[in-house]
């Protein structure tokens, strides 16, 4: 009788859960904030089962690998093409999706009767197709975004924002029209690439996992939207919206360690002697970028010889012919970089990593951006006054330069970035603590199922009142009708009067 006692104080109290954590695109980045997220939840004691493209050589109690990576498709193949609207960002989504969910190491894991999970947080990447997993073990489930919040995350936790594009300043009558007639595009291209490729694909992925279990597939949609929470990996400071439902919580710069690692004794010298200033430079991973066409980069390269700051270039090759002042570093202690005084500046393409990591050490950022979510985020700096949108396929170098030219002369930006640093690190509670006050919450409440927006559940016409305004016409189409016949009837007897006083 003690021991069950004992056992049940136990069982109740151990906080540990199992923990499954899904992240389906084959790009290094988002392994890093994989990493991050695992790391985080085995410090809080929990078993973590983690399916990824890049697992790491040491092993860790408690931490088991699904490994996903493939030798087939290049991963590098997909950025050549700039998905840079939403669409083509949906179909390399699905892609990915499709691609982690068919792997043979991750069919055995949800053939699997027997492998059981408290949670489920899988990375939303433009497909939904992640969600049935957690109806496979039949447990809560987190999404979570690499990139800032879009209409598109934000209707994961909240129905409301997906039918209307969020607000802009200073747009005309005809521009909002014009946008909410491109955004109504989206929604009906949207909804057929839901129903015409993603369904088919949950059909054809998830019939027999269910079969296995003796159960019906579920509705698609309800399970993608039937999320605990959304995690967002950004900040107000850096993000286009700032209206969350309180489901969603940004916890970006979660993988930024607290101490910066100091910078090796070669590079800290070249740093600390370079008056002018320093570029830092991070264009994908090799230097001859798969979005970069080799004669842009060779004009660029040039160009930067030509500025009297110190370019420090990550790549993975080793190239000759380099102007003096440019150095490529194969693995730079990125954050130390950046952490340093005399970093006046940090190329990149956009993508949330770079963007958190620049603000975390308010450095102004000159953006390439080649996909829609990086656009958007290098939107954001512009308008915030710390960053520069340089179009990849007009006039690369001279407007990179151009850029520099005015971050080195102008210190207004390198203020504003300063203050969007403060604004970043100011926070009630560090993203990683929220990130295991959230997960815990999850756990414990089964769900957060208080934390559940109504409005999912409310349909169209409810939502926007659309019976009460076809009402609202037809009692206005009634009145016009009886005041015409009144009308009528006041002016014959009029006519009446006017003949009998003739
Ligand atoms: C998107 O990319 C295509 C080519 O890949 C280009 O023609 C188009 O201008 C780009 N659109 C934006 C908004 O950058
Ligand atoms: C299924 O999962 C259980 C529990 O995780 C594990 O012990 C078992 O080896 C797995 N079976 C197969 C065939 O992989
Ligand atoms: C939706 O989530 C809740 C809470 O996690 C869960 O109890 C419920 O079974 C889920 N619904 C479906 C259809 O999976």
């Amino acid at each position: 009788m003690l021991k069950v006692i004992i056992l049940s104080y136990f069982l109740h109290f151990c906080d540990c859960s199992h923990i499954l954590v899904v992240f389906p695109v084959p790009e290094k980045r988002h392994s890093v904030l994989s990493d991050s997220l695992v790391k985080l939840l085995l410090n809080d004691g929990h078993e973590v089962t983690h399916v990824t493209h890049f697992p790491r050589e040491t092993r860790l109690h408690n931490l088991a690998y699904v490994d996903i990576s493939s030798k087939d498709h290049n991963a590098e193949d997909d950025w050549i093409n700039t998905a840079n609207d939403t669409l083509q960002m949906e179909n390399l989504g699905l892609k990915y999706a499709q691609r982690a969910l068919h792997h043979p190491n991750m069919q055995e894991l949800m053939m699997n009767t027997t492998a059981s999970f408290d949670l489920v947080i899988a990375e939303w990447f433009y497909s939904g197709l992640l969600a049935p997993i957690s109806a496979l073990y039949e447990c809560p489930f987190i999404w979570y975004s690499a990139a800032d919040v879009s209409w598109k995350s934000l209707s994961l936790v909240n129905s409301e924002v997906s039918t209307f594009p969020t607000p802009t300043q200073g747009l005309s009558i005809t521009e909002r029209i014009q946008r909410m007639w491109s955004h109504l595009q989206l929604i009906v291209r949207n909804y057929y690439h839901v129903a015409a490729k993603e369904l088919p694909a949950y059909e054809k992925l998830f019939r027999d996992t269910f079969e296995v279990r003796r159960q019906a597939l579920p509705n698609y949609e309800t399970l993608v939207y039937n999320s605990s929470l959304l995690f967002i990996n950004s900040h107000p400071i850096l993000s286009h919206i700032t209206a969350l439902p309180i489901n969603a919580k940004y916890i970006g710069s979660h993988h930024i360690e607290k101490a910066t690692s100091p910078l090796p004794k070669n590079l800290k010298k070249l740093m600390d002697e370079s008056s002018h200033g320093v570029i830092y430079v991070d264009l994908a991973s090799s230097l001859i970028s798969k979005n970069l066409q080799e004669e842009i980069l060779q004009e660029l390269i040039e160009a930067l010889g030509h500025i009297k700051q110190t370019v420090i270039w990550k790549c993975d090759e080793i190239i000759v012919n380099l102007p003096k002042n440019l150095y490529t570093i194969k693995k730079p202690s990125q954050q130390s970089i950046l952490n340093h005084a005399n970093t006046i500046a940090f190329i990149n393409h956009g993508d949330m990593l770079s963007i958190i990591e620049a603000a975390h050490h308010g450095v102004p950022v000159i953006g390439i951006p080649v996909m829609e979510d990086q656009i958007s985020n290098i939107d954001v700096l512009v308008q915030r006054e710390y960053g520069f949108k340089v179009d990849i396929n007009d006039d690369l170098s001279s407007k990179v330069i151009d850029a520099i030219y005015k971050i080195s002369d102008d210190k207004s930006y390198q203020a504003r970035a300063k203050e969007a640093r403060s604004i970043l690190r100011y926070r009630l509670t560090s993203p990683q603590e929220e990130f295991q006050y959230w997960i815990k919450m999850v756990i414990q409440t089964h769900g957060t199922v208080h934390l559940r927006s109504p409005t999912l559940k409310i349909s169209t016409l409810e939502r926007y009142n659309l019976d009460i305004a076809l009402l609202l016409i037809l009692l206005i189409w009634f009145f016009t009708k009886v005041v015409k016949v009144f009308k009528v009837h006041f002016s014959d007897s009029n006519d009446d009067l006017v003949k009998k006083d003739l």
